[in-house]
């Protein structure tokens, strides 16, 4: 396809690049780059080609003599300099182009966030600021010099010399142009320090907007745990004497790992008890963790190209749900992953979307920072794992840091590392990198004579482009109890490698139950047909907690399934809810159990079953089982309820958070029986986010939340980042014949500053998380959504193409349905002028 990248076309750079001097001189709408490269051909012959794009070139010469046009060819794209304009041996290019960072709104190279210069180079934004080899594979070392009127100019690496208004940068440490960074703005700093395993001396800085200091005490902690935690579980230490981390409220994604100096969405960086839910305040320790942790796995060592990005990001997200999982409950952390793998990339992989963890193709590089190459790239690193043991995965990752230090790597050096270090043969292991899709698992088992057998086949749907499914390597944990609960066969790996294999368990005294894929040991769908009771035997007396709240899961989703084809709910489900209500273990663990599948999984089950989905019954059965588990344990819940409470000032450590989360979730369910009550109390009462918000939540789920909302509204209005809450959460809980309606009101908000990309996601992310709202019967949902994606895709072709993925389950719903989204989804296909963004995406959800 045109203007498509293909992996199978990597060539090397075919010159080096040792060093680029970068100098800014800043201004709104002519900002001046000048960039001196010191270049060597690699082989002769070649033209210089660099990429550039909305650039003004005002000069360029090659060691002090200025280049003729007759030397260099200048597109949309780049410049190419021919063979015959350059020197032999090793040369200076000097270019200067003018930049407009005010007009910048696709927020990407460098832009402009109330007052303040910042940049997001990852993945292709460097050259949107100077002409260059925009590839990861071209490393180099960078000096930058700013001149700018603010106080406050920072770049990567060390501070080298500074004076007003202007400052000096240089970074020891060769890197890849997306790793650049450059911040100017009249910032406020929370400063701290961390001393290395080595005894280094590190300077931090948070840096904020005056007025946000207050709020950047529990980063600067969250970045000491990270640093502290990559040292004791992978011996890695910080490289520079200073880190700096700033916050900046216009970012199309989370935050970016730049060398020395990581940029952050303002919202997983600021926090305080009454503006931070505790999600937030997990959710930011785990992202700061997450770039921290990049210094080492994407900084050090790098990619290739932009298809090994799993390479990466998949290694550090795993990293990070490990650092996540040590600082909190790891059993907990666990099925939270769990959940968003589900529910994220599950949903992806069994829809138009699908691709692998290293895709081989793509036309726009920023529609594949998806769910498979993050989280289930983050599975495949855990499966390694288990496959190795945790003392094996040590070896192979010091063995990775100490072979491919200061390199650009690829997906088979990695899976070498592995194999190297283990002497095992994982060549079949690589098609989790290199094949799409989710493999179902399908077990029977069988008992007699004292022998257990457990029979496996594994079957794997077509994806887009790939029809043969060659069986994979699944890592299975297994462990089987005896009928009164006593773990007879502890955690066991079996390693599936066939279509179909049998494995038998010897010497039982009787018909053991079976608990299969502990800690979900693969990123598979477990097709595993048993009685409700065995379920709910196992959520009663299984010694391994995944599989524990999996087997109440299952049960849960069964019955929610039923419900919505007009069955009674499962006995077996309410009787082992009361059983849970009564019991005193840990609460966050309880909360999990309470939290209902949401309508969205339930719709994706009723597909996976051959079945198709209807939004409204899938919504009238999520909310009749709440209102049968409430009557049915009323008394039991509102016990729970008082007793959950929590005392003291509100911190937001595990403990007291998984308290809270047990006690909203009580609160939900009894909100069917007292008409709102306890929440509007709470509401009143609550002196932080997590319980202002989670009542405020419960009303909106009841049709009830009329004056909570307008009072919400009136105390919060000039906190962007907690209006972002008021917006999302009363379109995502609104009673779906009310949500279309109720967005397009939202949209004519005053606050709705859709240009913002945390406010455009918290309105259209509301919408397409109202489930039967956004899937309306008469379109209304889709249509709304597909304006405002279509008005945003000139300004912001990034945040509109991702955003476009609310459609990716289209094709689960009826005719009708499908119908309606088809058509906007061809209307969007068919607008002129499209983003390449985008206009991938559109093709990619219609193919
Ligand atoms: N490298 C990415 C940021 C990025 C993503 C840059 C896409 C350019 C395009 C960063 O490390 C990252 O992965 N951020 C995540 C959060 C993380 C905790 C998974 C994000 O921004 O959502
Ligand atoms: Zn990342």
């Amino acid at each position: 396809m045109d203007g498509t990248t293909y992996l199978s076309d990597y060539r090397p750079y075919p010159f080096t690049l040792d060093e680029v001097a970068l100098r800014f001189r800043l201004a709104p709408t002519a900002t001046r780059v000048t960039a001196r490269m010191t270049l060597t051909a690699r082989e002769a012959g070649a033209a210089l080609q660099l990429d550039g794009e909305e650039l003004d070139l005002i000069s360029a010469s090659i060691d002090g003599v200025a280049l003729t046009p007759a030397d260099y060819l200048l597109t949309e794209t780049g410049l190419t300099i021919h063979p015959a304009a350059l020197p032999e041996g090793r040369f200076t290019l000097e270019t200067e182009v003018q930049i407009a960072p005010a007009e910048n709104t696709a927020l990407e190279g460098l832009y402009m966030s109330k007052g303040m210069y910042c940049t997001q180079c990852e993945a292709e934004g460097f050259r949107k600021i100077t002409f260059y080899p925009d590839r990861p594979d071209v490393m180099a070392r960078f000096h930058v010099r700013i001149e700018g009127d603010l106080p406050v100019l920072l770049s990567n690496g060390n501070p080298v010399a500074q004076g007003p208004g202007w400052a000096e940068w240089d970074d020891p440490w060769p890197k890849p142009a997306y790793l650049f960074a450059l911040v100017a703005g009249d910032l406020r700093a929370t400063p701290g320090h961390f001393t290395t395993m080595s005894g280094k001396h590190v300077d931090l800085n948070i840096w904020v907007r005056p007025g946000d200091e207050d709020r950047t005490d529990f980063a600067l902690g969250a970045l000491q745990r990270s640093m502290k935690w990559d040292e004791d579980a992978y011996g890695r230490e910080y490289d520079l004497s200073l880190f700096n981390l700033v916050a900046v409220d216009d970012f199309n994604m989370g935050a970016m790992e730049n060398k020395g100096l990581n940029i952050f969405n303002s919202k997983l960086v600021l926090a305080s008890p009454e503006t931070a839910t505790d999600a937030d305040y997990e959710r930011i320790e785990a992202v700061i963790g997450h770039e921290y942790f990049h210094n080492w796995t994407g900084d050090r060592i790098t990619c290739r190209d932009w298809f090994q990005l799993c390479l990466k990001e998949g290694l550090t997200v795993f990293r990070d749900q490990s650092f996540t999982a040590d600082m909190r409950l790891g059993p907990v952390k666990r099925i939270e992953d769990v959940i968003t793998l589900r529910g994220r990339q599950f949903r992806e992989d069994a829809g138009p979307l699908s691709h692998p963890p290293r895709p081989d193709h793509y036309r726009e590089i920023n529609n594949f920072y998806t769910a498979t190459v993050y989280e289930k790239g983050a599975e495949v690193v855990g499966m390694l794992r288990t496959l190795v043991g945790p003392e094996g995965y040590r070896r192979a990752l010091d063995l990775y840091f100490e072979r491919h230090d200061g390199q650009a790597c690829t997906i088979e050096d990695w899976i070498k590392v592995f194999e190297d270090s283990s002497g095992r043969d994982l060549s079949q292991f690589m098609r989790w990198y290199t094949d799409a899709g989710t493999p179902h698992l399908k077990v029977t088992d069988s008992f007699s004579d004292g022998v257990y057998t457990l029979e496996f086949t594994q079957h794997t749907n077509p994806t887009p482009g790939q029809m043969e499914k060659p069986a994979r390597h699944i890592p299975v944990a297994v462990g089987l109890l005896s009928p009164n609960g006593d773990e007879v066969v502890p955690t066991t790996v079996l390693e599936m490698t066939e279509p179909r294999q049998s494995f038998r368990f010897e010497g039982l005294a009787s018909r053991p139950v079976p608990s299969i894929l502990r800690n979900f040991s693969a990123p598979v769908v477990l097709e595993h047909e048993a009685p409700a009771e065995e379920r709910a035997f196992l959520l009663a007396h299984d010694t391994d907690p995944f599989n524990r709240w999996e087997a109440g899961r299952v049960l849960a989703r069964q019955t929610l399934m039923g419900m919505a084809e007009g069955e009674e709910p499962e006995p077996a489900y309410l009787d082992a809810i009361g059983a849970l209500l009564g019991e005193t273990n840990d609460p966050a663990f309880r909360a999990l159990i309470l939290r209902l599948p949401g309508e969205d999984e339930i719709a994706q089950a009723l597909f996976a079953a051959k079945k198709t989905p209807d939004p409204d019954a899938i919504h009238r059965a999520r909310r009749g089982l709440m209102e049968v588990l409430a009557k049915r344990h009323e008394a039991a819940l509102a016990r729970l309820y008082e007793a959950a409470a929590v005392p003291g000032p509100y911190t937001p450590d595990a403990g007291p958070s998984g308290l809270r989360a047990l006690r909203l979730a009580a609160l939900s369910l009894l909100s069917t029986r007292d008409g709102g009550a306890r929440a509007r109390a709470l509401y009143k009462a609550a002196d932080n986010m997590t319980e202002s918000l989670g009542a405020l939540a419960v009303l909106v789920a009841n049709g009830a939340a009329e004056a909570e909302l307008a009072a919400f509204r009136a105390r919060w209005q000039d906190n962007a980042l907690v209006m972002d809450k008021w917006f999302a959460t009363q379109l995502s809980l609104a009673p779906p014949a009310a949500a279309a309606g109720l967005a397009t009101r939202l949209a004519e908000d005053p606050l709705f500053d859709w240009k913002n990309p945390n406010r455009f996601r918290a309105l259209m992310g509301g919408l397409s998380a109202n489930h039967a709202g956004f899937h309306r019967a008469d379109g209304a949902g889709y249509r709304f959504y597909a304006d405002w994606l279509l008005r945003l895709d000139p300004l912001n072709p990034q945040t509109a193409a991702r955003m476009s993925t609310a459609f990716e389950t289209w094709r689960r719903y009826d005719k009708a349905r499908q119908g309606l989204a088809r058509a906007e989804l061809e209307r969007i296909a068919q607008t002129p002028a499209l983003s390449r963004d985008l206009g991938e995406m559109a093709a990619r959800l219609l193919s």
